[in-house]
């Protein structure tokens, strides 16, 4: 059977680096507060000059850099993002013309935090159903751009990066050992809408809007969903948490990705832990942490890697795949 297999990864991110003590003078809160409460030390911030599609280029043309590829060996650009450049068109049409590239199509996914892992599983169902060979599969947020500065429940929780995998289809044998995407998991329910969301968009006010998140609500719910959803990936694929090499998060909270992990019973060691660095970027935080674990040697060809997301919508799902 066909697999997308790995290819190449790669990772941008804004110059400009904001430390939670930078905060202190603008909202009433703490580099304590936040490192206890969150797990996050710092993040990046774009400058205007940076932008989604800007920083997804980067990270894309990394990606291929690394697979050894150009622009011209990929049939097709995913991109997931919330923070697209503009309402219409796509940001990953935008990408694709940056990268020189005039042939194949893009589109971009909006599953917000899921949407990295959402991308995964639909380029994989693209390359078994033989519409592309070759996927970039980005995930590029500036949600600096959404955040009200003034609200210090959401503003010291986000930044921005963008990150990219290159998959190429590859004949496997239908079996574990297989290098590849292995098994996906995907869920939403709209019902949870208000405990996370934009209030803008162009239907409704006319206006980009800022995030709003009830953040005790939002994680009452992640663990749970979180592990649920591993769990019936762990089914599809038959295997168990002691399977796993590697299982790369969506880096929202250190507490929630701690809480999931020690209840799925995967070891602390093999926990891939980034939001120190890069706060919560939403569909980038997959990819970035993925990025980090590839460049200090811990993620390697042939390893077992599982990855998670949850966010607004609710959105989240589960994708795991043989490095
Ligand atoms: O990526 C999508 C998924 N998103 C998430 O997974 C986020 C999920 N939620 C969370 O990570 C956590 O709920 C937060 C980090 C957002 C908040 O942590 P918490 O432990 O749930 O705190 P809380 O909301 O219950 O707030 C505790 C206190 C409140 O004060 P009172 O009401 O106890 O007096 C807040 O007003 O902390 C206060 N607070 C702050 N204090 C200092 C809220 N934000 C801050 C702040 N600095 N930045």
């Amino acid at each position: 059977m066909i697999r997308s297999v790995v290819r190449g990864n790669g990772a941008a991110l804004p110059r400009r680096i904001m430390k939670n003590a930078d905060f202190e003078g603008m909202v009433e809160t703490s580099d304590e507060w936040i490192v206890q409460r969150t797990g996050i030390r710092q993040r990046h911030v774009a400058a205007d000059d940076e932008t989604t599609a800007s920083l997804g280029e980067a990270a894309a043309r990394a990606a291929l850099g690394s697979a050894g590829m150009t622009p011209a060996d990929i049939d097709l650009i995913i991109l997931a993002t919330s923070t697209p450049n503009n309402t219409f068109p796509a940001t990953a049409v935008e990408i694709q013309n940056r990268l020189g590239m005039h042939h194949g199509f893009a589109f971009d996914m909006q599953a917000v935090c899921s949407g990295f892992v959402y991308a995964v599983a639909t380029a994989d169902l693209y390359i078994r159903g033989g519409l592309a060979r070759r996927v970039l599969v980005i995930g590029s947020e500036t949600f600096s751009r959404i955040l009200d500065w003034n609200d210090r429940s959401t503003c010291v929780l986000f930044g921005d990066g963008a990150g990219a995998l290159v998959l190429e289809a590859e004949e496997g044998a239908g079996a574990i050992t297989d290098r590849g995407v292995l098994a996906a998991s995907l869920r939403s329910d709209g019902v949870h809408k208000d405990k996370l969301f934009v209030d803008g968009g162009p239907s409704t006010t006319g206006t980009v809007g800022h995030l709003r998140m009830e953040g005790r609500e939002v994680f009452k719910h992640a663990v749970g969903m979180i592990t649920d959803v591993i769990e019936a990936t762990f089914g599809e694929a038959g295997i168990t948490a002691e399977d796993l090499d590697w299982f790369v998060p969506h880096q929202a909270n250190k507490r929630i990705i701690d809480a999931s992990a020690k209840k799925l019973g995967i070891a602390e060691q093999k926990v891939v832990v980034t939001v120190d660095l890069h706060g919560n970027t939403s569909a980038a935080s997959v990819p970035l942490a993925l990025s980090v674990a590839v460049a200090d040697g811990r993620i390697k060809k042939g390893d077992l890697v599982l990855l998670e997301a949850m966010g607004g919508g609710f959105t989240w799902g589960a994708v795991l795949l043989r490095w």
